[in-house]
């Protein structure tokens, strides 16, 4: 039997890196998907590539004004959620001197405020012995210099691993994160990062020459980590963090 037979999963930020992965191997190992994305065209183009097993609800999960109507979409599409994988997120980095009020709201509403009431509308389609996933990162624990909102960001979630796994104890929901390194996805390309595609080649450069196997990790690995965490594989663990980085924080 396949890891995630009849599970239905909800993947945020599933139209593109990461969370696209994860929904390919969700599918693979057997679930059913729902993704959730911004950009209409992104979404229609990752469910043409995702199949007959993936269904799409546009969310901007920053838009609290949109929030209520994602949960009532979600139950109209299905009566309950196994796993739900919390990935939607951006990354802008800047030094503390240039950094603005904006760039700082921007961050915090869709990678806390977002990833926050995302869980909220899910979790009364969640059944007993369900699996909450979230996509921090290992800024959440390095000291980068010019990363000091993302981190933030990130280090805020990942508390909720501890902090939610001890409120759904009784519903035996457990909360669990990947906080993965320098991944190969849109999130690092010149346009997302707000710079030229030569500044974008130095950056990754830079970024390299930090991870002790010496290279960026691939979204399918990161997606390997979340199964385990979605699957019964993973059923003793709760209030967890794996670390998916090439060595790049620990060694
Ligand atoms: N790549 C890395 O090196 C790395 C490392 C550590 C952690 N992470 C985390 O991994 C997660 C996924 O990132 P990725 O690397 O896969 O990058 P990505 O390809 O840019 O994917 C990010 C996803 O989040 C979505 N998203 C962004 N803002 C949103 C909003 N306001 N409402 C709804 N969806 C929104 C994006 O939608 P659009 O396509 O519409 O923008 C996209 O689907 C993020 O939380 C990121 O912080 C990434």
């Amino acid at each position: 039997m396949k890891r995630l037979e009849n599970k239905i999963a909800v993947i945020t930020g599933g139209n593109s890196g990461i969370g696209l992965a994860t929904a390919k191997d969700f599918i693979a190992e057997g679930a059913k998907v729902i993704i959730t994305g911004r950009n209409a065209t992104a979404l229609n183009a990752a469910l043409k590539e995702l199949g007959s097993n993936a269904q799409g609800i546009a969310l901007d999960v920053a838009n609290s004004g949109q929030w209520k109507q994602f949960g009532e979409q979600l139950k109209a599409l299905t009566p309950k959620v196994d796993v739900l994988f919390v990935n939607a997120g951006i990354a802008k980095f800047s030094p503390i001197e240039a950094t603005t009020e904006e760039l700082f709201d921007e961050q915090f509403n869709v990678n806390v405020k977002g990833a926050y009431f995302s869980i909220q509308q899910v979790l009364p389609l969640m059944p007993e012995g369900s699996s909450i996933v979230l996509n921090t990162s290992i800024n959440a624990s390095i000291g980068m210099a010019n990363a000091s909102v993302y981190s933030a960001t990130k280090a805020a979630v990942l508390t909720l691993i501890r902090t939610l796994s001890a409120e759904l104890l009784s519903r035996k929901i457990r909360v669990n994160a990947v906080s993965p390194g320098p991944v190969t996805t849109p999130l690092h390309s010149a346009g997302k990062r707000g710079v030229s595609e030569e500044q974008s080649q130095q950056v990754d450069e830079s970024i390299v020459r930090q991870i002790p196997l010496g290279r960026f990790g691939r979204p399918e690995e990161i997606a390997k980590a979340v199964t385990f965490f979605a699957s019964d594989d993973s059923s003793f663990i709760l209030g967890a963090e794996l670390i998916v980085d090439g060595g790049m924080a620990t060694l």
